[in-house]
């Protein structure tokens, strides 16, 4: 089979490398794909949202099956226009995809199947959300665009003024256009936070491991809020009665209500949780692989991607074998470019990789790059994804930093302490 993956990041890197080991792949493309993308699969100059460039070229190529990374392709409609023309496609269609489309409509569903989350308020006016701030106590409130924002649509507000300036920038002067035209105001919650991804055909639902994200740029959880500079697989504050709790309370009613709705879900569906004194509440759905989740998970899966994404296309998903995991932890640590999340420069050539790929139990994912005049150039802000498995989570940080060890470009840093926060919750290591 032959087999498409659409998207150019660190997951999609992540995919074609798992879905190329597959004895079911014979080729993987990737469209547009980066560099990394380009050593482990064939790439292709499609964007991801060209869904009829995508659509002609799957035909043309045979392609058994694709596979879509990003939430914009997936509101865009990919999946409706592949399985009109009878193609074999991963993830949800349109309406489902809603879930991350439209965080009022998340909140709707959440309200209505009495799914835990934080308590909130959807306001389609400046003046409404403001009145509605203004009455509050004086409080930390979290203020989220209702549409795709690229990640950078929900303000973590520390007071009352902060979440009138974030009303005022979404609202008013439209910093996220049309996606700004709700917004919903929502309580701080406090915990710790964890990404609960699920693989499921509507009715089946199969939990993959689970896993912990660090989404602020700096150590120690400081600085501004990023798509992600690190992951560890498992995450130990998850334990196996947890996660029954998770699936009983959250999953099972999303997916039920999502059918009853009309809107049968498939896919990746990927719950960010807080996990609050009063138990796990939902941040955000997600209605794909996250990224760079998938890294250290993707690391530790031993089964057949191939075979558990084309049974979910194909409905059959009750039909397949259990899951089988590597026991080992596995460690993600994010490379980027100076400037980032901010304006980030571009254009360095990236050294030694190669030595990178020397080392044992570690992969290079590449997530911002491209291949200009034979070498590897840093053209994102998240640039690679430094990913290693260890007997113990110690171990795997400390392979994943080996390999940060060997890559230099101007500019390049990381965070020092991704995974740290597994040890607090692992009893003997
Ligand atoms: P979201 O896209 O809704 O997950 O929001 C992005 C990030 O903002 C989350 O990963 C959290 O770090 C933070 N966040 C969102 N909602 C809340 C909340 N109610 N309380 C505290 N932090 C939040
Ligand atoms: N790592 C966060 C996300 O994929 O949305």
């Amino acid at each position: 089979m032959r087999v498409l993956v659409v998207g150019q990041g660190g997951r999609e890197h992540a995919l074609v490398w798992k879905l190329g080991q597959s004895p079911l792949v014979k080729q993987v493309f990737c469209a547009p794909g980066n560099a990394g993308t380009g050593m482990d699969g064939v790439n292709v100059d499609i964007s991801a949202t060209n869904v009829e460039g995508l659509l002609k070229f799957a035909k043309a190529e045979s392609i058994g099956l694709t596979v879509v990374g990003p939430e914009a392709a997936l509101v865009a409609g990919l999946v409706d226009a592949f399985e009109k023309e009878g193609l074999l496609v991963f993830g949800p269609a349109r309406s489902a995809a809603e879930l991350e489309g439209s965080k009022v409509f998340a909140k709707d569903i959440m309200r209505q199947s009495a799914i835990p989350t934080g308590a909130s308020q959807t306001f389609t006016s400046a003046e409404a959300a403001e009145a509605y701030i203004a009455e509050r106590e004086e409080t930390r409130l979290v203020v989220k665009a209702d549409g795709l924002a690229s990640g950078k649509g929900v303000s973590v507000c520390p007071n009352k003024a902060a979440a009138m300036e974030a009303v005022n920038r979404i609202m008013r002067q439209q910093e996220f256009g049309d996606a700004g035209k709700r917004v919903v105001v929502e309580e701080h919650l406090d915990g710790e936070e964890v990404s609960i991804l699920a693989i499921t055909d509507g009715s089946t639902i199969v939990p993959l491991e689970t896993s912990q994200d660090h989404k602020a740029a700096f150590d120690d959880d400081r600085g501004p809020n990023t798509g992600g500079m690190g992951a560890y697989s498992p995450a130990p504050l998850i334990t196996p009665p947890m996660m029954d709790q998770i699936i009983s309370q959250i999953l099972v009613p999303t997916i039920d209500a999502m059918r009853k709705r009309n809107r049968p879900f498939k896919g990746v569906l990927y719950a960010g949780l807080m996990m609050t004194n009063q138990g796990p509440k939902v941040l955000e759905f997600n209605v794909r692989f996250g990224d760079p989740e998938s890294q250290p998970l993707l690391m530790r899966l031993k089964s057949d991607l191939a075979e558990v994404l084309l049974s979910v296309a194909e409905g059959r998903l009750g039909e397949l074998p259990t899951l089988e995991w590597d026991p080992r932890p596995a460690v993600c640590v994010v490379m980027a470019s100076a400037g980032y999340p901010g304006e980030y420069e571009t254009g360095a050539a990236i050294r030694g990789l190669d030595a990178a790929a020397k080392l044992p139990h570690v992969k290079v994912f590449h997530a911002g790059t491209q291949l200009k005049d034979g070498r590897v150039v840093a053209t994102g802000g998240r640039v690679l994804g430094v990913t290693a498995v260890g007997a113990n989570i110690v171990d795997a940080k400390l392979r994943a930093y080996q390999g940060v060890k060997c890559i230099r470009w101007d500019g390049a840093w990381c965070r020092h302490d991704i995974s740290d926060k597994a040890r607090k919750h692992t009893v003997s290591e």
